[in-house]
């Protein structure tokens, strides 16, 4: 050896104490990816026996390798497992226990297969699991939304635009507005299943393996719809990751937009409904405040999810192919979201039905803000005047009721005739706020009869998913 040698390996010595075990930690996964456990022992299982049917291990072999595994799953779920940072990740500290297990037989576990097939195909089937769970969860709180739809269809709210009075709505149609958004999330995910539900096992390290592997018989072991088409692909695409991202960020962001209003609704200057103290917390230094926590919490988390989002899509952008250690950071943004949604949904699963209007604030709200001035506008087209000229018109009439402190309902007949002679008796039937609601009766309005329909068919819509 050369000085320079002995010091290089004098210094690396040193160094490499310290270095490694730095290096250990920050190239580990198995901190988070133990939480696939099941599916890494779910993928082995497949594998193990798509080896024995092609010939590869034999009965014997395959009989201890899954015992093994099973043995290793309940130490696992009963949290009797020692997991090692020094085994790097989920898939070695499996295979190492299964191989001080069951001995020699152990270590041909991974005939034909890489680690990089094998984490792909346990984040996919992961994923699938976690949107099967997020479409029973959306489920439930679109049943909670069109039960609460149901017990308000007549009731009146300011509908608004521009954060302004506009036109009174039905707060059951508000509701279903929120389902509305919940159906789309739910057929996003049932989309984004279809390319979740593939099958990379048998792509080994990037380019297959030189084994007679049955690839079919694997994907459909478990559960897949067939196996993926390239190799390559296989073990580097995360679009599947991404779609979900992007689904659940949709997710959030509906929630959040519900929670918004959630918020403005619980203020005492809006008042019109009353979350239930268990959703709320109280100050600790204002004796008065009941604080809507929990969705201005899931307003905020919005932002996390999203910018997991950005995460996966930034940590994609640049991987040359096949597979990159790059891949490894896909999971704690996945598990983080997919978590967080889920508790969000639940959070409104629970908040839901112990939504209270107070229907008398929202009816009072909605006099206030000359909601009905388009019925009026509409009344003057139907006696034949141009719309344009019945917007004037009744622009006038509404400064006329702000001046005098009135809702347009209570302007008499007289002062309704000086902007324009159509307007008769039979105005003051189109100016309640009951009859503006009711006249807006066809597919897809606000009129009670509409939402009524409107919730029948989004409840025969669950029930037939
Ligand atoms: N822990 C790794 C991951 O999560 C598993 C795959 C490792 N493959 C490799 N070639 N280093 O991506």
């Amino acid at each position: 050896m050369s000085d320079r040698d002995k010091s290089d390996k004098l210094w690396g010595g040193r160094f490499s104490e310290a270095t490694d075990e730095f290096v250990e930690r920050f190239t580990a996964s198995v901190q988070f990816d133990k939480r696939l456990y099941q599916y890494d022992i779910e993928g082995s299982i497949a594998h193990a026996r798509m080896l024995n049917k092609v010939g590869v291990l034999s009965d014997d072999e395959v009989e201890q390798i899954e015992s093994g595994l099973e043995s290793i799953r309940k130490d696992i779920a009963a949290g009797n497992f020692d997991w090692s940072i020094k085994l790097e990740d989920v898939h070695m500290n499996i295979e190492a226990a299964l191989t001080a297990r069951i001995g020699e037989i152990g270590k041909k576990l991974h005939t034909g297969r890489s680690r990089n097939d094998q984490v792909a195909t346990d984040i996919r089937l992961y994923v699938r699991d976690a949107i099967d769970s997020l479409c029973t969860l959306i489920d439930k709180l679109q049943s909670a939304l069109i039960d609460l739809a149901e017990r308000e269809a007549d009731t009146i709210l300011p509908g608004f635009t521009h954060l302004q009075t506009a036109q009174p709505v039905s707060f059951g149609h508000h509701m279903m507005a929120w389902n509305e958004m919940l159906t789309r999330d739910y057929d996003r995910l049932l989309d984004c299943r279809k390319r979740v539900n593939l099958s990379p096992l048998g792509a080994a390290a990037l380019a297959g393996t030189t084994f007679p592997i049955d690839r079919n018989y694997s994907a459909e072991l478990l559960g897949f719809d067939a196996p993926s088409n390239n190799s390559l692909d296989s073990v580097s695409d995360r679009d599947f990751a991404i779609e979900l991202a992007a689904a659940a960020s949709l997710i959030m962001t509906h929630l959040s937009r519900f929670s918004e209003e959630l918020v403005v609704w619980a203020s005492v200057q809006f008042d019109f409904i009353d979350l239930p103290d268990r959703f709320c917390t109280g100050s600790s230094i204002m004796p008065q405040k009941k604080n809507p926590d929990v969705p201005e919490l899931i307003r905020g988390k919005t932002g996390r999810v999203t910018g997991h989002l950005m995460s996966l899509l930034t940590l994609m952008k640049s991987q040359p192919l096949a597979y990159n250690k790059d891949n490894q950071e896909d999971k704690e943004p996945l598990f983080d979201l997919l978590d967080t949604v889920e508790d969000c949904l639940q959070a409104y699963i629970g908040m839901v039905p112990a939504i209270r209007c107070k229907r008398e604030n929202m009816l009072e709200a909605t006099r206030r803000g000359y909601a009905t001035a388009t019925d009026l506008a509409d009344y003057l087209v139907k006696k034949g005047l141009p719309f344009r000229d019945a917007h004037e018109v009744v622009g006038k009439a509404v400064s006329l009721a702000i001046e005098l402190k009135q809702d347009l309902a209570e302007l008499d007949l007289e002062q309704l005739q000086q902007f324009s002679e159509l307007i008769a008796d039979d105005v003051f039937e189109v100016l309640t706020l009951e009859g503006s609601l009711a006249a807006r009766d066809h597919f897809g309005a606000t009129a009670p009869t509409q939402v009524r329909s409107a919730i029948e068919t989004a409840r025969s819509k669950l029930a037939a998913r």
